[in-house]
């Protein structure tokens, strides 16, 4: 079971960075991502293997900037995550574009900047690209199970990613000159913490590489390795991976690259938030934070869990922990048992630093919190803390008088 750095980490140093900037505020543990790295690379040790971070997980140019530091390429989605990356240093030959649905203005954009590959996702989108020139990876959907919440499974048939293999077979035999395939795409899905999916989509890339006699570059398998939410070693079984997945993919006898979020960054992220309410009524008892699904989507999007901790407390008590927009479903855990907190102590909501400010939002006009790094002596401020006058930013000035 992988050790999580709460352990570790000496919980003044939350304190402090609230006293200092705030709440809620994102906190992101620098050592924790580096040894997230360093277990990525020693799992895939003997592959021949490239990682790219995925951007949509945390796109704060501090982070990219420490994560591309360590000879990590970006995985994008948009063209604005593109511009993203090259703002924090990322080369075109260090960035895989991705994504569905790309308009004609992405795809001229990315011929002009010509980024490592592009992966394409459909048939459609070829035609788009017309007499564009430009290096490509056909994202397959290989209609594969992955096990996971059903929002963030991508490759089975339902869903809207990728082309099957029928599809890819017409593609390639058709593919104009101005296109330079040099790779298949396939990523299944999200917070996969199963094996046999990967083997299963990993093999049927083999066999069609064989059957089709491809030529190529390199194999992208995309993301999902999953981490463990619940303290209880639910996450990625690496000696399985290092085992069976590896098996699979070093037989390509090419370079793999993978497309890591979570796993990557994750477990390096808390939300610190204070409690503003002690609520109780004759049925259950509630402890209102400062935080809210505005700042973390993911328990209400996905009945997502995130271990959530008091740092000091008494007595024990069971309650739901919940934010303060307008919506039922703005609660962070149900029947918890905590350390029964006062007002204006300090609670960590835990394994955020994923798909948590990248997902953030101003409703009920909140404003997104700040966000802070820890390198282990000093916290620095990595975004400042959104403003009444942020959220007037676009609106015309005739309008407001
Ligand atoms: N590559 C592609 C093409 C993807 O679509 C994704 C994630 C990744 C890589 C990175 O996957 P990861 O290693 O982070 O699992 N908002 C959801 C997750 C959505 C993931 C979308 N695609 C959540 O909060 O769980």
């Amino acid at each position: 079971m992988l050790k999580k750095r709460t352990d570790i980490l000496d919980k003044n140093i939350f304190y402090e960075a609230a006293k200092k900037y705030g709440t809620p505020l994102y906190f992101y543990d620098l050592n924790e991502i580096k040894r997230r790295i360093k277990l990525v690379e020693d799992t895939l040790k003997g592959l021949n293997f490239k990682i790219f971070f995925a951007m949509k997980a945390n796109s704060n140019p501090y982070l990219l900037k420490f994560i591309h530091s360590y000879g990590i390429g970006a995985d994008t989605v948009s063209v604005n995550e593109y511009k993203m990356a090259q703002f924090a240093g990322f080369l075109p030959d260090e960035i895989v574009v991705n994504g569905n649905g790309k308009s004609m203005s992405d795809i001229s954009f990315y011929a002009r900047e010509n980024p490592l590959c592009v992966n394409v996702d459909s048939y459609e989108e070829i035609e788009k690209i017309g007499s564009l020139p430009m290096h490509i990876a056909l994202r397959i959907n290989p209609n594969v199970d992955p096990k996971t919440h059903p929002h963030i499974s991508t490759g089975l048939r339902e869903n809207k990613f990728g082309m099957d293999f029928e599809t890819a077979k017409t593609v390639i035999k058709s593919l104009p000159a101005n296109l330079n395939l040099v790779g298949l795409h396939c990523h299944i899905g999200s917070q996969i913490t199963e094996i046999e999916p990967f083997i299963e989509a990993f093999s049927s890339l083999k066999s069609f590489v064989r059957e089709e006699r491809l030529d190529l570059e390199f194999i992208n398998v995309g993301g999902g390795w999953g981490i463990d939410y619940t303290d209880k070693g639910e996450g990625i079984n690496l000696a399985r991976y290092e085992n069976e997945a590896l098996q699979i993919l070093s037989s390509f006898d090419l370079p793999i690259y993978f497309e890591l979020g979570r796993f990557i960054i994750g477990s390096a992220g808390y939300l610190i938030t204070e409690v503003t309410e002690i609520k109780s009524t004759p049925h259950k008892n509630f402890v209102i934070v400062d935080a809210s699904m505005a700042d973390l989507i993911r328990p209400a999007l996905y009945d997502a869990h995130h271990e959530i901790e008091f740092l000091s407390g008494k007595s024990e008590m069971i309650a739901d922990v919940a934010g303060r927009i307008c919506e039922s479903g703005d609660v962070f855990a149900h029947g918890k048992k905590i350390k029964a907190p006062e007002i204006g102590e300090i609670g960590l909501i835990h394994d955020v630093g994923a798909y948590g400010y990248s997902m953030s939002s101003n409703y009920n006009l909140s404003t997104r919190p700040a966000e802070v790094a820890f390198n282990g002596d000093d916290l620095i401020l990595i975004r400042r803390r959104e403003n009444f006058e942020d959220l007037l930013r676009f609106i015309e000035e005739e309008q407001s008088s």
